[in-house]
């Protein structure tokens, strides 16, 4: 397979999309930005801005003609998109498609299985059928949850209000990834085509433990108050298909339950045990490191 100079990335202005954008720029590839027609983001000027409507092939196809790379950076509340995006990747000839997974080990059959998970794995079928079937290939990238990002919007804990869940006694090690490490696994994965080609790369930081995450926070803002919540995985997931029989479901409700699951739930493969760090060059961080960016992404 030659070499990735274009790369398209639909979603380089989210959460995640960042601090990919910012990799594959500081990695030298040609980038362009595929952005919904009346999204209003501002992107550096070495980037091309393609305006695209999702809803159409030809919006997609015209867009891609040239591209080499295409990475989805999308919300989770547009995974679905990625089913025409790939379909357009196909006409357009390009060769990889990294899909928006960027979180739990969604190949663990346990996980795999869980609600919650429904679109991504729709997605994962998508881009198999795609490669059986023409030239494009596929990579998706398992990292956990992201470590920075998750202090700072309190998806990990509540450092503001002094609130941490332990869900089945918190003493489990996940694997956990901060933003730009992720980046730089995507551009890891468009250096490494042959190695990455048609499956799952395993990428962390560190391990931590919810409990091990609380000593950090406590150190950032005071021991004193904290309210330690001791919640049991099954009982969530029972909450969670108790809600999917509901005429209209709260689907959040349902992905957090899948999502603590797959994170600390035995079985569902949250801490990884095949990494493809060393392909990529990313090196983990030692409990230090790992303090010091909890430390630093508190909150104001
Ligand atoms: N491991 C973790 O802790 C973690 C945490 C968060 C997210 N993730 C994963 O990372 C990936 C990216 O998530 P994110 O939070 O970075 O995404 P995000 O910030 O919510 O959104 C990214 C971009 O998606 C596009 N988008 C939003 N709604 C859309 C729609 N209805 N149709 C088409 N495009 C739409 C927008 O781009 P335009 O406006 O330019 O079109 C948006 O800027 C997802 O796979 C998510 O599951 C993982």
């Amino acid at each position: 397979m030659s070499a990735i100079t274009k790369v398209a990335i639909a979603g380089a202005k989210g959460n995640l999309g960042d601090a990919v954008l910012e990799q594959l720029l500081k990695a030298g590839f040609q980038v362009t930005a595929l952005t919904r027609q009346g999204s209003s983001h501002t992107f550096p000027s070495t980037v091309t801005v393609k305006p695209v409507d999702y809803t159409s092939q030809d919006s997609l196809v015209n867009s891609l003609q040239g591209q080499d790379a295409v990475v989805a950076t999308l919300a989770s509340e547009a995974l679905d998109v990625q089913i025409p995006l790939i379909d357009a990747s196909v006409k357009a000839g390009v060769k990889r498609f990294i899909t928006s997974d960027f979180g739990s080990d969604t190949f663990n059959p346990k996980t795999s299985a869980l609600p919650g998970f429904a679109s991504k794995i729709t997605v994962h079928n998508a881009a198999k059928k795609a490669a059986a079937e023409s030239g494009l290939t596929w990579t998706a990238i398992i990292n956990g949850p992201f470590l920075n990002w998750g202090v700072t919007v309190e998806f990990l804990a509540k450092s503001k209000s002094k609130e941490i869940d332990y869900p089945d006694g918190g003493d489990q090690k996940y694997s956990v990834s901060n933003l730009e490490t992720v980046g730089k696994a995507v551009v890891g994965v468009l250096k490494n085509l042959e190695a990455t080609k048609n499956r799952p790369v395993y990428i962390q930081d560190a391990t931590i433990s919810q409990k091990q995450l609380a000593g950090y926070l406590k150190k950032a803002v005071g021991a004193d108050g904290w309210k330690e919540n001791v919640i049991s995985i099954a009982e969530g997931l029972q909450q969670g298909e108790e809600e999917l029989k509901k005429p209209q479901p709260n689907g959040f409700f349902v992905f957090i339950t899948s999502l603590r699951a797959a994170v600390w739930g035995e079985g569902y493969g949250g801490r990884f045990t095949k990494l493809d760090n060393d392909l990529f060059g990313i090196k983990q961080l030692t409990d230090a490191e790992v303090e010091e960016v909890v430390i630093k992404s508190v909150p104001k």
